[in-house]
């Protein structure tokens, strides 16, 4: 794969906080790649209460998945758009079910665009707990920030854009919990998955952002 290349096509998979839109906002910042979080997408469509925005809701406040048919659908239109032919994808938090998976390779053998590496983060239950208490999101531009390992410059708002930081809404103990149970349940499988397929490639994810990255760039070469 020619690394530097605008044609990188990636999945980072991994339990919650563990990093993955950390690394995915690096890599487009210094590479140009696209980068699509299910996530992302579903926030956003809350905030514009959308009749997508107000079903994901109803399952995101707990820390349930969304269900996959809904899911597929926002996914496979935005992997359509003729940007990510261009430049490449890396896909954060999707897939997240087998039933995901199988239809992400169907929309991608139709675009003639096959994956070529997925990136397993992986960090201890406890670590994650630590990070996702302190985590920060912009309430504008999505950047992320954590009072302890990255806090912004000026306390409360964004380095970007100036705009009011936020605690996320799933971001409760409780919810991370769920959320760390429903990673297990399903997503384990997803990496199993693509481990069957020859696929994946495992980055510990415990280590500063910056050697993750550079950990991240040298299994992917
Ligand atoms: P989603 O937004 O994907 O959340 P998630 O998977 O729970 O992951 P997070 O965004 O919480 O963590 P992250 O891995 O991006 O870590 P981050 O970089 O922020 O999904 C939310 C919900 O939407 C789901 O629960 C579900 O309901 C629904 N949904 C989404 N996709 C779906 C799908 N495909 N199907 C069905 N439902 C779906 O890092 C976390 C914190 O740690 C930050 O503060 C960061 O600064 C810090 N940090 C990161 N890396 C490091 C490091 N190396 N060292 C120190 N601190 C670090
Ligand atoms: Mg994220």
């Amino acid at each position: 794969m020619g690394l530097g290349s605008s044609t990188m096509r990636l999945i980072f998979i991994g339990p919650p906080g563990v990093g993955k839109g950390t690394q995915s906002a690096l890599f487009a910042s210094r590479m140009g790649i696209f980068t699509l979080s299910s996530g992302e997408i579903f926030r956003k469509e809350i905030e514009a209460q959308t009749d997508l925005g107000r079903l994901a809701q109803r399952y995101i406040q707990h820390g349930e998945l969304v269900p996959n048919g809904v899911t597929i659908e926002m996914m496979a239109k935005r992997l359509r758009e003729p940007e990510v032919r261009k430049k490449g994808f890396i896909l954060d938090g999707f897939p997240r079910t087998i039933k995901q998976a199988e239809a992400l390779e169907e929309i991608l053998a139709d675009l003639e665009m096959p994956l070529e590496t997925v990136v397993s983060l992986e960090v201890n239950d406890q670590l994650i707990v630590d990070r996702l208490k302190d985590r920060l999101g912009c309430t504008k531009c999505g950047e992320n920030y954590n009072s302890k390992s990255k806090p912004p410059t000026r306390d409360g708002f964004c380095d970007k854009c100036n705009s009011p930081l936020m605690v996320r809404s799933d971001d409760q103990p409780e919810t991370i919990r769920e959320r760390l149970r429903i990673f297990r349940e399903n997503t384990a499988d997803v990496v199993d998955y693509y481990d069957k397929a020859g696929l994946l490639k495992r980055v510990d994810s415990s280590r500063d952002p910056e050697q993750v990255y550079q950990d991240i760039l040298t299994s992917i070469k």
